[in-house]
């Protein structure tokens, strides 16, 4: 649709995370003009579900090169090591900047950040808040930043925040430069309907794309968004195929659908066990590191045990925490759990992996620039090269905040040419029904979950490219399309960033970081120590 109203800015931030906060804090601070634009409200997105905390290496005897040795084994051969460099040497300066924001972290005695650890890495250095709620204070942190950023701006401290709009696709000029993005606003005043913000910068800072998956630890609005406007807009994508699923995701029966609750990695951080349901500790002789092995190997082995037992979840043991540490170290899982009647205190809580955290994304330099002009991305959407095949838990409030420094610096180094003309830059083509996430999503958890095969993938291809084609026949028809709404919207994201990621896992044949291909169980350096990168050329795909 047409854009029925337009504003300029200097920036367009899309997503209101710590990635897209921290940006726009940063080139606020700058003097430039900045539009947040957000999908729903401020605090909607994954951050503030964040629970285990952000790797830095600020202990005593640690060093950012531990940190990135830690990174690079559970990347599986597949990290960008230049990145990786950028995200650990300049993650200690940039969780403290954190603190000057406003952030608090969980401290000792001694006034000194308290340290946790979490799978794959080697030593304690996970700082946390309010036990196991650090998403929610960092989130609270920038949010309450930027809201008085909005609401008394200063000299060169200029943020407008537009909440409830989705953004559909990237504007460019004749160059094929950005110059903004269409969104559609939600609700009641004068920037209601479709509309435009003008920016020869856009960053996109929309999270992940969880949603893809019946069961997942990520928020309804994580469909993906980011990685579909990218990919329409001809950018560059990649390792789609590495979706993380993290171990320990509490189990509410076999039929459960949309978020669902973590049980952080930090639990087994401070020492609890995984257990079979005869209470046989099975990670013990897996891994040197046992419950504490990366994620993807942890994963591996529950679903291993799960189908060797026949049993659908398996167990967290944590009794031996006893009340006292539960309700101070863990409040937000305790509390979790009790809603759901499990007292982890009495009793052994039931997990199975669930999709958590894309590991690939819309491709960036090490400035997050990405392939198209003007275009960045940052945090979960990107692929900026730090998490290879699986990420290290812990490192992605560390990538949004080290990379949404680097973003703003390079695009403050990079003063504005204004007044380029805007083309009307919207891709047509027919748009999904809603119910058509439910279906993406089952789709997508028989055949390209934890586990996965050349059969199962294929099966997942042709159903996602059937509820494709029935929509491209019926626009090509009869002109008609699903309404356009957020829904409509969400599901035709959802459909498009599913279809590269069966292409993707069916491609790479092989098994290689969260990317687990039964039918090809060994990893093979020769022919896959390379990524897949997705551009797509025709304006439908
Ligand atoms: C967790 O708390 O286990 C999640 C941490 C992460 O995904 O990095």
């Amino acid at each position: 649709p047409a854009p029925g109203w337009a504003i300029d800015a200097d920036v367009v931030v899309v997503g209101s995370g710590v990635a897209g906060l921290t940006v726009a804090l940063r080139c606020a601070a700058s003097g430039a003009k900045v539009t947040v634009v957000t999908k729903a409200r401020l605090d909607d997105g994954s951050t503030r579900w964040a629970q285990g905390g952000i790797a830095a290496a600020l202990g005593e005897g640690d060093t950012p090169e531990q940190h990135l040795d830690d990174t690079l084994v559970a990347g599986a051969g597949l990290c960008d090591e230049a990145a990786v460099r950028a995200l650990v040497t300049e993650g200690p300066a940039a969780v403290r900047r954190l603190m000057a924001t406003g952030a608090h972290f969980d401290t000792g005695a001694d006034g000194d950040v308290l340290l946790t650890r979490e799978g794959g890495h080697h030593r304690r250095r996970i700082v946390h808040a309010g036990g196991d709620a650090t998403g929610a204070e960092v989130s609270r942190a920038l949010i309450e930043a930027v809201r008085e950023a909005h609401t008394a701006p200063a000299a060169g401290r200029d943020i407008e925040l537009i909440e409830n709009a989705l953004v559909l696709d990237l504007l460019t000029d004749a160059q094929g430069r950005t110059a903004g993005v269409t969104l559609h606003v939600m609700g009641a005043g004068r920037r209601d309907g479709v509309g435009a913000v003008r920016a020869r910068t856009v960053v996109l800072a929309t999270g992940g794309m969880g949603q893809v998956f019946s069961a997942t630890t990520n928020p309804a609005v994580s469909t993906g968004d980011g990685v579909a406007l990218a990919l329409r807009a001809g950018a560059e994508v990649s390792d789609l195929e590495f979706v993380q699923f993290h171990p320990t995701v509490l189990w509410l029966g076999a039929d459960a659908e949309g978020q669902q609750p973590l049980v952080s990695e930090a639990v087994r951080g401070e020492g609890a066990h995984l257990v079979d349901a005869d209470g046989v500790r099975f990670m013990l002789g897996q891994h040197e590191q046992a419950e504490l092995a990366p994620r993807d190997i942890v994963a591996k082995a529950i679903m291993r045990r799960m189908l060797e037992t026949g049993a659908d979840h398996m167990f967290l043991d944590a009794r031996h925490f006893g009340a006292a540490m539960w309700e101070q170290r863990f409040p937000t899982i305790l509390a979790a759990c009790r809603a759901h009647g499990i007292d982890p205190v009495t009793q052994p809580i039931p997990v199975a992996p669930a999709a958590h955290h894309a590991s690939g994304g819309v491709v960036t330099d090490l400035r997050g620039r990405t392939s198209v002009p003007g275009l960045y991305a940052c945090g979960e959407v990107a692929c900026t090269g730090v998490h290879g095949a699986n990420r290290l838990a812990s490192n992605s409030l560390l990538e949004g905040l080290v990379f949404a420094e680097r973003i703003a610096a390079d695009v403050l180094a990079d003063p504005a040419a204004p007044g380029r003309p805007v083309l009307p830059g919207p891709v047509g083509g027919p748009l999904l029904a809603s119910e058509a996430r439910f279906e993406v999503q089952r789709i997508m958890a028989a055949g390209a979950g934890v586990l996965r095969s050349a059969e199962s993938l294929a099966v997942a291809a042709g159903a996602l490219e059937r509820l494709d084609t029935a929509a491209v026949e019926a626009y090509d028809r009869d002109g008609k399309t699903a309404e356009p709404c957020v829904e409509t919207w969400e599901a035709t994201n959802l459909g498009l960033v599913a279809r590269v990621l069966v292409a993707a896992a069916r491609r790479r044949e092989e098994t290689r970081g969260c990317h687990w291909r039964e039918d090809r169980p060994g990893r093979d350096d020769e022919r896959w120590r390379r990524h897949l990168v997705v551009r797509l050329t025709a304006d439908r795909t």
